[in-house]
């Protein structure tokens, strides 16, 4: 049902589905998701990134679209400096609170993933939770991308997070049929 709804806004609005108009990054989506972004697993996947990465002390870490700030936070408490850049204004206030609550210092961007402002500077960017992919065509995500490449050092890593088909099947079919 709520797969419909924002449809519906979004063609009347007539403004992409992902934009703050649309309203699905909302107080909503963090109740609807709550299960995927809870501390306990935003933790183990912090872990598996220190590792995977093989994070130095005190990298430079792009976190792009970085939503409420729950991996950026996590890194930075962990001693790394940290730029999260995301398009919604709600998640980032949610962000900035959270970061203040935990005494940790991050840099927050309010930009679109398409306009990322920096060349050569991150020794890691990250691109988590099945955010790749939603922009309006191939182009748009290639241009992404490149952004993404231009903002990492030469010798930089990028980490791309998206689910498997199989998994969302698994794990939202139920929940989609009652939609
Ligand atoms: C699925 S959430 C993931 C957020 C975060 N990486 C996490 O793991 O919690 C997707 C995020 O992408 C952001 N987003 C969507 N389209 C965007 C765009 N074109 N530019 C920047 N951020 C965008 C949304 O605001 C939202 O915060």
């Amino acid at each position: 049902m709520r797969a419909l709804i924002y449809a519906a806004r979004q063609e009347s609005l007539q403004v992409p589905w992902y934009s703050e108009k649309a309203g699905f990054y909302s107080p909503d989506y963090l109740k609807e998701f709550a299960y995927d972004i809870a501390p306990k697993k935003t933790l183990a996947e912090i872990d598996f990134l220190e590792k995977a990465l093989a994070l130095k002390p005190g990298a430079e870490i792009l976190d792009c679209p970085c939503g409420h700030g729950r991996h950026s936070i996590e890194l930075a408490r962990r001693g790394y400096q940290v730029t999260g850049q995301d398009i919604s204004s709600f998640f980032l206030r949610e962000a900035r609170n959270a970061a203040q609550r935990a005494q940790v210092s991050v840099r927050w961007i309010k930009r679109d993933m398409r306009e990322i402002p920096f060349e050569d500077k991150f020794d890691i960017a990250l691109n988590l939770f099945s955010t790749f992919g939603c922009l309006e065509n191939d182009e748009e995500d290639q241009n992404a991308l490149d952004r993404v490449g231009k903002a990492l050092k030469r010798s930089g890593k990028f980490m791309l997070d998206t689910m498997n088909r199989e998994y969302v099947v698994r794990a939202y079919g139920e929940k989609v049929k009652d939609w």
